[in-house]
């Protein structure tokens, strides 16, 4: 059984018949390079993947909304309304899509009545894949359908990171929200966050693959440092500011960045602040290195980005560290970094096919011998943004 006919299945079971439902799909993300650059006006370069959140959804006739999660069936049906929506405590799901609903209305989008809404995702939760950025997306899309709201796909991902930002409290930029609204298949997306232009570039590999290796060790963006990293930068560029008129720190080339430094006055927020105007650099060169077909270059500047994650922004962590470093000495392997936030998820490789087997293997076992716990590993294609089914 496919997950179209899966996810109405169960729908039908949980909301009694499938009368005037539709089904959706929005992808996950991966992000090739270009790490906490987004909210620091500097590029990115992330991807759709082929796995994400299926959604089955239809209109009510009065004001309640039904949820239901096959990722979270004991939880059963969730049931509230359109009406005062606020966050429920921590750690509950349907945070995501009514923060999404509450986004909408606070940009002046009035939703008519209630819903049914049943997902199923197939991203791993917590990996780093962007889950969370996948239901928002969803979400959206699912009501410019059903209402005929009048919002382009960038708007869906604006709307997401407002939602997550306002509604969750997790000071994210648009990166995720981004990749998975305008994800295009087999390409990547060189997005500048400062004016949010973009171009997609064709990911062409070869012979190679995208391995995405996933820690298992669990994450939430809202306990972890991601907040503090944010202000570390903002309180860095303050400081530059004094000395040079820039506004963001993505705006400085690694040599200005060395000229002005000495307005940071402290070692680790000058660590910070060199990450996210290198990072950039690299991000820049990185796609022009896939433009000119050197993939190679490419993977060499993708080892360079973890090495600063690890050392200057400290987001890696033992579990990515175990990851990337067994992963550099499988022969074959063409780079390998964490993606997404850090402190655990997953990690990108690029790997040559007749290797990935070895790869696995081999970077599974030191991983479980050290960490005490196994790795996941999938080998991903890129896919589209989302879809009516
Ligand atoms: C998370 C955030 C993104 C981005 C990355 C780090 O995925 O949601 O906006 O900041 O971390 O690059």
């Amino acid at each position: 059984m496919g997950m179209k006919e899966t996810v109405l299945e169960k729908f039908a079971e949980v909301f009694g018949d499938n009368d005037g439902v539709k089904v959706y799909f929005a992808p996950g993300r991966v992000n090739m390079i270009g790490e906490h650059t987004d909210y620091n006006g500097g590029h990115v370069f992330p991807c759709a993947l082929t796995i994400g959140t299926y959604a089955v959804a239809r209109k009510r006739d009065d004001r309640k909304l039904r949820f239901y999660s096959m990722n979270f069936e004991k939880l059963g049906v969730l049931e509230s309304s359109i009406d005062g929506l606020k966050p429920e405590k921590e750690a509950d799901w349907t945070n995501y899509p009514k923060g999404v609903m509450w986004a909408f209305g606070e940009k002046g989008f009035e939703i008519p009545c209630g819903m049914d809404i049943l997902l199923n995702g197939n991203i791993p939760n917590g990996s780093g894949l962007s889950s969370s950025a996948s239901v928002e997306v969803v979400t959206g899309f699912i009501l410019r359908d059903l209402f005929g709201f009048d919002v382009t796909n960038v708007d869906l991902a604006l709307i997401g990171q407002y939602s997550e930002n306002k509604f969750n409290g997790v000071n994210c930029g648009i990166m995720d929200q981004f990749a998975i609204a305008m994800g295009k298949k087999d390409h990547a997306i060189f997005l500048d966050t400062a004016d949010l232009s973009f171009e997609y570039a064709p990911i062409k590999l070869e012979n190679a693959k995208i391995v995405i290796s996933c820690s298992n060790k669990k994450r939430g963006l809202g306990d972890s440092k991601y907040n503090e990293r944010r202000s570390e930068c903002e309180t860095a560029l303050s400081e530059l500011q004094q000395v040079i008129g820039i506004n963001a720190l993505g705006d400085l080339t690694e040599e200005q960045f060395e000229t002005y430094k000495p307005a940071i006055k402290d070692e680790v927020r000058m660590r910070r602040a060199k990450h996210a105007v290198y990072e950039n650099q690299r991000t820049m060169k990185a796609v022009e290195a896939l433009k000119s077909n050197d993939v190679a270059l490419f993977g060499q500047l993708m080892n360079a980005s973890h090495v600063s994650l690890r050392d200057d922004y400290e987001v890696t962590g033992e579990e990515l560290d175990t990851l990337v470093e067994e992963a550099w000495k499988v022969e074959g392997v063409i780079g390998s970094r964490m993606t997404g936030a850090g402190f655990g998820g997953c990690t990108v490789s690029i790997v040559r096919e007749d290797a990935i087997d070895t790869f696995i293997e081999k970077v599974g076992t030191a991983y479980e011998k050290k960490i005490g716990y196994a790795a996941d590993f999938y080998v991903v294609e890129i896919g589209d943004g989302p879809v009516v089914l």
